[in-house]
């Protein structure tokens, strides 16, 4: 048997076209992709996180002469919100990525970064949103992370 997989999800075909609240969580991500640490790639991505406690924490990549060894600006931000914060929840995160101020395609989060983004919405048993998008244009917001990454595995298979 065939079975099909639907995944929804929002379209904007601009920043300005967001709400206020996604479109200065979107301004925080592209403020700190400027001070990204990406020398190998030359790729920058910046990421902010809204949390319940009104805060907004943020990060971006860091790269490493030993390439593994540096880590995206999703996780960057999200462990240092979980670290610092770990009774808030995380009500949405942005992000901005690309090689050049031209950049108007949305860049979706890797693999990996999914399945961390995965495991804290999973452990605040509430969906949080996530916005992605390029330096300007289309952005792409999902409503739940989960819905990044299905067949996922999580800790209830352990
Ligand atoms: N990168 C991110 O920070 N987030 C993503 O979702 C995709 C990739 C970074 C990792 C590396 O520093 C550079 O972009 C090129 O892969």
């Amino acid at each position: 048997m065939v079975k099909t997989l639907q995944i929804g999800y929002e379209e904007y075909s601009t920043w300005e076209e967001l709400d206020k609240e996604d479109f200065q969580l979107i301004q925080e991500a592209k403020r700190i992709r400027e001070t990204a640490y990406a020398k190998y790639s030359d790729f920058r991505v910046g990421a902010a996180l809204l949390l319940d406690n009104g805060k907004i924490i943020v990060g971006n990549n860091q790269e490493n002469a030993a390439y593994p060894s540096g880590l995206c600006a999703e996780r960057t931000a999200i462990f240092y919100a979980i670290a610092n914060y770990p009774d808030a929840q995380i009500v949405k995160m942005a992000v901005v990525a690309g090689k050049d101020e031209n950049t108007d395609n949305p860049v979706a989060p890797c693999g990996a970064c999914r399945q961390v983004l995965l495991e804290y919405e999973t452990r605040q048993k509430k969906p949080f949103e996530f916005l992605f998008t390029g330096m300007k244009g289309r952005v792409i917001k999902f409503h739940q992370t989960a819905q990044l990454l299905p067949f996922c595995f999580d800790g209830s298979q352990l």
